[in-house]
């Protein structure tokens, strides 16, 4: 075994031992008696940006953030979809020789699974209280298998980014923010999320290293270019979500929007849903760190990139 493999092999270990430290349960944070409080804003204004539109009142911007919400709980349930196949994959070229390895990557697996299991109980609870019909892009499936088409390492550094992404999120709703009274479960998902993703961050960053070591240049490059196909696609569908939203908030709040409110909600929801789900992930530090390893031009391409999606 080389110097990098036990470097990796002990990394592996650390997060093994991090992630039993964490390891809460749905039912300590959502169920029972621990409901959505529907007075209350769901996502941190630093996601919603509901605020700026001038052409909602108070009571239809806390309709909008609650969608907004609920659109959260929908988006992430969709890309642990297409995690949860791609670590068990990655599983198969660890095998029993490398067994804790293989053991955190399952362990990865079935944390991610359960996060799936958590957005759906939210959702459950949000369809429950919200009064009226949201949707969500999909199917849900299709989705996941048109990511899943693309190269391995592309997959992998979206996957990386989303990982680092939800400690914005965290950061944005809980821990530094005085100004907002969000309800309660909300912030405590974003914050245990954030929890368990941050052990799969490290995951990813090996998985990522993992791959450059077994691929020729030209592929590492293949997987690059797919790495900011897959960037196009997924801002595809976020902004068909904000399409979404708008009939929803339409239908909560019994308003037919002129052209120009649909306008402004739309343009400033697009900003908005473009730097939660790509701008604070590709422009989070760590993310560029392992980046950074694909050579000046790739750097360039990434920094014009999160420039678009801030
Ligand atoms: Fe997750
Ligand atoms: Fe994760």
């Amino acid at each position: 075994m080389n110097a990098t493999m036990i470097n990796a092999n002990q990394a592996y270990a650390q997060s093994l031992q991090r992630a039993s430290q964490v390891n809460w349960k749905i039912e300590d944070i959502i169920g029972g008696n621990k409901r959505l409080d529907f007075s209350k804003r769901f996502m941190p204004e630093a996601l919603a940006r509901v605020n700026e539109i001038s052409c909602l009142n108070e009571a239809e911007k806390l309709i909008l953030n609650q969608i907004r919400g609920n659109s959260y709980l929908h988006l992430f349930g969709a890309v642990e979809e297409f995690i949860v196949p791609y670590v068990i994959n990655h599983v198969k070229t660890t095998g029993l020789s490398e067994i804790t390895a293989t053991q955190a990557l399952l362990h990865f697996a079935e944390e991610e699974s359960k996060h799936i299991r958590l957005f759906r109980c939210f959702a459950e609870e949000y369809e429950l209280g919200f009064g009226s019909r949201c949707d969500g892009i999909g199917p849900v499936p299709d989705i996941a298998d048109a990511v899943l088409q693309h190269h391995p390492l592309g997959v992998v550094l979206v996957i990386l980014y989303i990982e680092w992404m939800t400690q914005n999120h965290y950061l944005a709703s809980v821990r530094d923010n005085f100004s907002e009274s969000l309800d309660p479960q909300f912030c405590s998902l974003l914050r245990n999320h954030w929890l368990e993703e941050a052990q799969h961050a490290t995951l990813d960053a090996l998985m990522v290293e993992q791959l450059v070591r077994e691929l020729e240049p030209t592929e590492v490059e293949a997987g690059v270019e797919d790495f900011f196909k897959l960037i196009e696609f997924l801002n595809g569908g976020f902004m068909i979500q904000v399409q979404l939203d708008l009939e929803s908030l339409s239908r909560a709040t019994g308003r037919t929007f002129t052209e120009a409110e649909k306008q402004e909600i739309q343009s400033i929801q697009e900003r908005a849903y473009q730097w939660t789900f790509i701008g604070s992930g590709i422009s989070h530090g760590k993310f560029v760190q392992t980046f950074n390893q694909f050579g000046a031009i790739a750097q360039a391409r990434l920094t014009q990139v999160a420039e678009k999606y801030s």
